[in-house]
């Protein structure tokens, strides 16, 4: 019997906040025996900044950057031909996934079929990745497990025994690393305008570890907030979002779609940090609104039915400090050029 600890890393606005950055940074300091994805597929995109290049990951947990064990968790869903391409550009980057990515053998496969299926996805705005019909089959009880896929045979892992009968470690540490965010959650989301998975940090705890052993949960937002999607979310001043969009980069990682732009809401956040228990909350990309504020009127926030406007970046940060500050919880602010 091992011991096991776990943090998490999740998203609490729509995702695109920069869990890569924030994951990938946790990784580096040597704390943890496995990093695990614990839901989502390959409608996922994190984009992390690994020894000065640039990476853009679907499915493969950022342990690997590190030689840390990575682990495609029973949350998850996998196209093989996907998992082994991405597998094979990280080779050739130099980075050796080889004896550290492992898939759980209970994880859900996402076939040809869900790939036509979602396809013709017109109303919620997918990545058309097959993320939901490999969901739907996962929970009809139709579905293909990992362990059932020939290709994959060379990395199935069976989690209980990884985590629960490993004598390789005296303790055994989890980072686990969330895809998507809770605005995208299957339950506390926008629904339907939502994934098909759930983005929480009680999600981790479905993928072999216990709830128990948390210790901490990095909530990761942004200064201003986007969404990529059918539905209608931007601001009303298109001028001031495109400004935003094209300052701060903002279109997909996966699919390259501009996503729609809208100031921090103050309350969705404050439910996403009570529902998922954050006791670190890191709020990136400040620098991009602290490069418009000379422009015009960039800094606000939604609270209530009101929206607040700020004189300068240090003001908007005390009043976000002010009004989500928890006991027991510490809040950072990050720049978008922090390569941390
Ligand atoms: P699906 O997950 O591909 O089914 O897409 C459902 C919704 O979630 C759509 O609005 C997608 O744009 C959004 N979505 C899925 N994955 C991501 C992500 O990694 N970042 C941001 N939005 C995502
Ligand atoms: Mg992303």
């Amino acid at each position: 019997m091992s011991s096991i600890v776990s943090d998490v890393v999740v998203d609490v606005q729509y995702g695109d906040c920069g869990k890569g950055k924030v994951t990938h940074h946790l990784a580096r300091t040597g704390s943890y025996t496995h990093v695990v994805r614990y839901n989502g597929g390959h409608n996922a995109g994190h984009t992390i900044y690994h020894e000065g290049k640039k990476f853009v990951t679907h499915a493969i947990p950022c342990g690997v950057f590190f030689g840390i064990k990575s682990i495609i968790g029973p949350g998850c869903v996998i196209n093989p031909t996907r998992l082994l391409e991405e597998m094979e550009e990280l080779r050739s980057s130099g980075i050796d996934v080889d004896g550290l990515l492992m898939i759980a053998s209970n994880a859900h496969v996402i076939t040809d079929w869900h790939l036509v299926e979602d396809g013709k996805d017109s109303v919620i705005g997918t990545t058309k990745r097959g993320n939901g019909p490999a969901y739907r089959d996962k929970y009809g009880r139709k579905g293909i497990r990992a362990s059932q896929v020939h290709d994959l045979q060379d990395y199935i892992v069976d989690v209980y025994e990884e985590f629960h009968n490993n004598q390789e470690y005296e303790q055994v540490k989890v980072l686990f690393e969330g895809a998507q965010g809770f605005g995208l959650d299957i339950d506390w989301g926008d629904y339907p305008y939502v994934t098909s998975s759930h983005c929480t940090s009680a999600s981790a705890f479905l993928n072999g570890v216990p709830p128990s052993s948390v210790r901490n949960v990095y909530g990761v937002g942004k200064i201003y907030e986007t969404y990529v999607g059918a539905k209608d979310f931007e601001m009303e001043d298109s001028a001031l979002a495109e400004r935003i969009r094209s300052v701060g980069q903002e279109f997909g990682a996966t699919t390259g779609r501009p996503r729609q732009v809208n100031w921090f809401d103050l309350d969705s956040i404050s439910r996403a940090i009570d529902i998922n228990g954050v006791t670190k909350l890191v709020i990136n990309k400040v620098d991009v609104l602290e490069a418009l504020a000379t422009e015009g009127d960039y800094l606000r926030v939604y609270h209530g039915d009101d929206t607040f406007s700020f004189e300068s970046i240090e003001d908007m940060r005390y009043y976000i400090q002010e009004h989500l500050g928890r006991e027991n919880m510490d809040i950072y602010f990050s720049g978008n050029k922090d390569r941390i």
